[in-house]
């Protein structure tokens, strides 16, 4: 059985779903999200994770189609970590983020790029496997969302 702790305040919107069993077996399936929390439709936040305050994306923006990998070598207990997205990060549509990679703060992957390094910030990546090929500050067209992002 799982039990789910979501500190209050919190924002649920509709059609998230909080507390989905996950297809392996986990010891602790309790699942605790910390106050402050927003949850956006179609999230899937699956029993046995443990997620602090304020939980939200931090003006990172995921196109869609954006997979996102938790195990370098599949179904892999041991090596299961996902990557880890910094601040006003921007994300392709069908970009493909491999485990443990970062990609950093205000960096931009391009569509369809797989990312299988660390993104450095406020680095531009394509391809596959992603590489630099610039910086956002090239990019004219990201001047209004890069000055609202700090
Ligand atoms: C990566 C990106 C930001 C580059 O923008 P840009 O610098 O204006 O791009 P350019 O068109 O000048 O391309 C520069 C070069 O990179 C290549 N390139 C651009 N995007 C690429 C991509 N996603 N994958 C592979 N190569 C790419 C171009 O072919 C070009 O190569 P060339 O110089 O040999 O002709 C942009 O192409 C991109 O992929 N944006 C993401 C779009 C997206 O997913 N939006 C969300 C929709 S919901």
């Amino acid at each position: 059985m799982s039990e789910a702790q979501l500190a209050t305040p919190f924002q649920l919107d509709p059609r998230a779903v909080v507390g989905e069993l996950p297809g392996r077996k986990i010891a602790d399936l309790t699942l605790s999200i910390g106050p402050h929390a927003i949850i956006r439709s179609f999230s899937v936040i699956y029993a046995g994770s443990r997620i602090g305050a304020h939980l939200e994306e931090d003006d990172v923006f995921l196109a869609p189609g954006v997979m996102i990998a938790n195990d370098r070598h599949p179904i892999c207990r041991d090596c299961m970590r996902g990557p880890t997205i910094k601040r006003a990060a921007r994300v392709g549509i069908n970009a493909t983020l491999l485990p443990e990679i970062v990609v950093g703060e205000a960096a931009l992957v391009g569509a369809g790029a797989v990312v299988t390094r660390d993104v450095p910030p406020r680095a531009v990546v394509v391809g596959n496997p992603a590489r630099v090929i610039g910086t956002v500050d090239q990019l004219t067209h990201s001047r209004s969302y890069l000055e609202r992002t700090g």
